[in-house]
């Protein structure tokens, strides 16, 4: 299958007067409501789009992504009303965060009705709704009229796309067009919450946080699979099982932590000099804060302590630069699991499978 990119600007998508733009909504929305793939950005990452409502079209998203079918889809809407449609109920908390956080990076899990197929939910009776902010996103929905499921359009077990390059990488050849709105503005996935039952639920933390949503609701609950407790388990670094291993580069990560900044980074320069006796190519994952205290084959930075957003958008692009530089060994710094460093932490523990190293107790 030949691949269509096509670029489009963000913000000439405000004005819907430019021809060949248009053209390109028109395209894309053509192959949806043929039951064709298309990959967009979103403010989150990068979305694989399908008509929601056409199982077949989500029955190709699974196998383009090589994703397991039990692995239920996020479906895209462009406005409010469309949330009457596909969920069976929609309770109060729900009306309050949509509210609060709608059009943006938060996905709601909803009973559904029957109009949603299984194959979209993975075989079950809810189903997971997000609007997305992202103007081409909504513009996209908007023209092709079709509700859009949409997992992040990496290939399974890989990092998600912040750029449509890196949904290049993963799809071409694979799903029918990527629309290139240029690099996403947050760099995580959207926070997701279960309104099913009687307290609201965090499945997945993000962007939009457990403070932020402790603000306008009375109580929230995490998951347990993505608290301390869970991680706590695998606390000695050696491989853990393949089942916690997500956004895993191909080499060896590993999370440092500790009190002391400064023990952290003599522990990390101790750890690479170690491995670069035994032959490995090291990578260190340092902050802005102390980028220039470290030595290795190649030091980068993931953004700054001060701007943990920074941090969020750079994430998933430090891991796929791990994988093209071939990198055997990599050691990275720890973040505090407060407001968006809890999302930061879920995502970089799942990298590490777990792996990490304490200084407080070397
Ligand atoms: O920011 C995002 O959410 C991006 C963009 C493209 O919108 N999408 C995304 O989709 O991250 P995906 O498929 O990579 O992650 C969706 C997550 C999966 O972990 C899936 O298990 C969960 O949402 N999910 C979907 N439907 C669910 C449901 N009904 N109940 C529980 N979890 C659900
Ligand atoms: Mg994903």
């Amino acid at each position: 299958m030949d691949t269509i990119i096509k670029k489009v600007s963000y913000k000439k998508n405000i004005c819907k007067d430019d021809f060949f733009e248009n053209e390109i909504y028109e395209t894309a929305a053509q192959i949806l409501k043929d039951g064709g793939l298309v990959a967009f950005p979103t403010e989150t990452v990068y979305g694989l789009g399908g008509d929601a409502l056409k199982s077949t079209a989500s029955e190709k998203i699974y196998a383009a992504k090589g994703r397991p079918s039990d692995n239920p889809l996020i479906v895209h809407i462009a406005d409010f009303a469309a949330v009457e449609r596909l969920a069976a109920e929609i309770p109060e908390v729900a009306k309050v965060l949509m509210e609060n956080f709608w059009p943006g990076p938060m996905t709601l899990i909803f009973k559904k009705k029957d109009i949603v197929p299984k194959e979209t939910t993975g075989g079950l009776d809810t189903v997971a709704v997000r609007f997305p902010s992202h103007p081409i996103a909504r513009r996209l929905i908007e023209t092709a009229g079709v509700y859009i499921a949409a997992p992040s359009a990496n290939a399974s077990g890989r990092p998600s796309p912040t750029t449509a390059q890196h949904v290049a990488e993963d799809l071409t050849g694979r799903i029918d067009m990527i629309i290139d709105g240029g690099p996403v503005e947050i760099g995580l996935e959207s926070t997701i919450i279960d309104v099913t039952g009687d307290t609201p639920t965090i499945l997945r933390p993000g962007f939009i946080t457990k403070e932020m949503l402790e603000d306008v609701l009375d109580k929230v609950e995490v998951d347990p699979a993505i608290l301390e407790e869970h991680m706590h388990e695998n606390l000695v670094a050696k491989a853990p099982g393949m089942k916690y291993r997500h956004y895993a580069p191909k080499g060896q990560l590993y999370l440092v932590e500790g009190s002391d900044a400064n023990r952290v980074v003599e522990q990390i320069n101790e750890l690479v000099a170690m491995q670069q006796t035994a032959g490995k190519k090291v990578a260190v994952i340092a902050t802005d804060e102390t980028i220039q205290d470290y030595q290795g084959d190649m030091v980068v930075s993931i953004g700054s302590r001060e701007d943990e957003s920074s941090v969020a958008h750079a994430l998933f692009s430090i891991l796929r630069k791990m994988d093209t530089e071939q990198v055997d060994v990599i050691y990275c710094e720890s973040f505090t699991r407060a407001n968006l460093g809890q999302a930061i932490m879920n995502r970089l523990l799942k990298a590490a499978g777990y792996q990490m190293i304490h200084t407080d107790d070397v």
